[in-house]
């Protein structure tokens, strides 16, 4: 993309207003820790790595406008409780403040360090994403999702790069539909053959052997391999297992968690019924009935074929090695 999801421009952070897209694409600024906060609440910027960097840029305005770090940390960290990356970050910022370093120029090395890692995560998808590969994604793991580039979408990107022919089967992905406007307004902007789907549609075309593999992206990766991500990824992952279709989870370092055992330790987000009853500012269920609105569901391990990361792609019980990078990646 032109743009990358969320940079800084003196002390205004600054960011594509996901909410408006495809229909409008327009900046939304952040003057201070609190609209970094509502950004993510209300979705301006949404998906793990983006979240992630929109707070690490929340904290270098913070410390520019000398404001206490632990309390701006604090208020960040109760946006949104499923993507890791946004307690990786802040907790990296924070490590970094106590070392008295310049928090903008940490917030810049980890934005440039997020897009090196989604571009690594593509090159490493070319083992995978070949001539004519059909793909199925759900939700938006795209530069939109992430500083830029994207982490489920690079492999698909990379093999474009490489002149080869790729198609991709993009869910809608009610109740927000981040799949509909978000994955085919980039892959329309590259110029990547796609369709958009229902997301109901996707057991029968892999039922049909139309689709050669599924990619997604991660919210918070469990030590043991199960992956939170966008609700409905679930009942994908079991598809494409009925189907002997294989199965990616493209993530980078700053999604895996290895503090917590398995996926029961992942906190789901429940958000808005609105969100459910409603297509756009149209109700579509009576004024009177209720919605749940679990906005993630974990995918256990052993529906997964493997990890796409910035190492190599991974088997899950190969996942430990990875603990090494994280260190590193945390100045460890
Ligand atoms: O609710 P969202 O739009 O933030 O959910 C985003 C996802 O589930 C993405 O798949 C995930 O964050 C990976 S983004 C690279």
């Amino acid at each position: 993309m032109d743009v990358k999801t969320v940079w800084m421009d003196g002390e205004i952070v600054k960011l594509i207003d996901q909410r408006l897209l495809p229909g409008e694409f327009r900046i939304f600024e952040a003057r201070n820790y609190k609209d970094v906060a509502f950004a993510i609440t209300e979705m301006v910027v949404r998906g793990a790595p983006a979240i992630g960097a929109a707070a690490a840029y929340g904290m270098a305005q913070a410390q520019l406008q000398g404001r206490d770090l632990e309390e701006v940390a604090r208020h960040l960290r109760s946006t949104r409780p499923t993507g890791h990356d946004l307690f990786y970050a802040t907790e990296l910022m924070l490590e970094a403040s106590r070392k008295g370093k310049d928090l903008v120029k940490v917030a810049e090395e980890y934005a440039e360090d997020s897009e090196r890692r989604c571009r690594a995560i593509g090159r490493h998808g070319l083992n995978i994403v070949r001539e004519g590969s059909r793909v199925l994604t759900h939700c938006n793991a795209g530069a939109l999702a992430t500083v830029d580039y994207g982490t489920a979408l690079a492999p698909i990107r990379a093999a474009k790069e490489e002149g080869r022919k790729v198609f991709v089967f993009v869910d809608e992905t009610r109740p927000r539909l981040q799949g509909a406007k978000l994955t085919a307004w980039e892959l329309a902007q590259d110029g990547i053959d796609h369709t958009v789907i229902a997301d109901n549609a996707a057991g029968l075309l892999m039922a049909r052997q139309e689709v050669d593999l599924v990619i997604v992206g991660a919210d918070r990766i469990a030590g043991n391999g199960d992956v939170a991500n966008k609700i409905g990824t679930y009942e994908k992952a079991v598809l494409a297992k009925e189907n002997g279709i294989p199965f990616y989870v493209a993530a980078p370092v700053s999604t895996f968690d290895f503090s917590i055992r398995d996926g029961t330790e992942i906190p789901i987000e429940e958000r808005d019924e609105q969100e459910v009853k409603k297509v756009g500012s149209e109700l579509i269920a009576p004024q009177g009935s209720r919605a749940r609105n679990p906005a993630f569901d974990v995918t256990p391990a052993r529906y997964i074929t493997g990890f796409i990361t910035e190492v190599g792609i991974l088997r899950p019980e190969e996942l430990s090695s990875l603990k090494k990078e994280v260190l590193e990646s945390r100045g460890k």
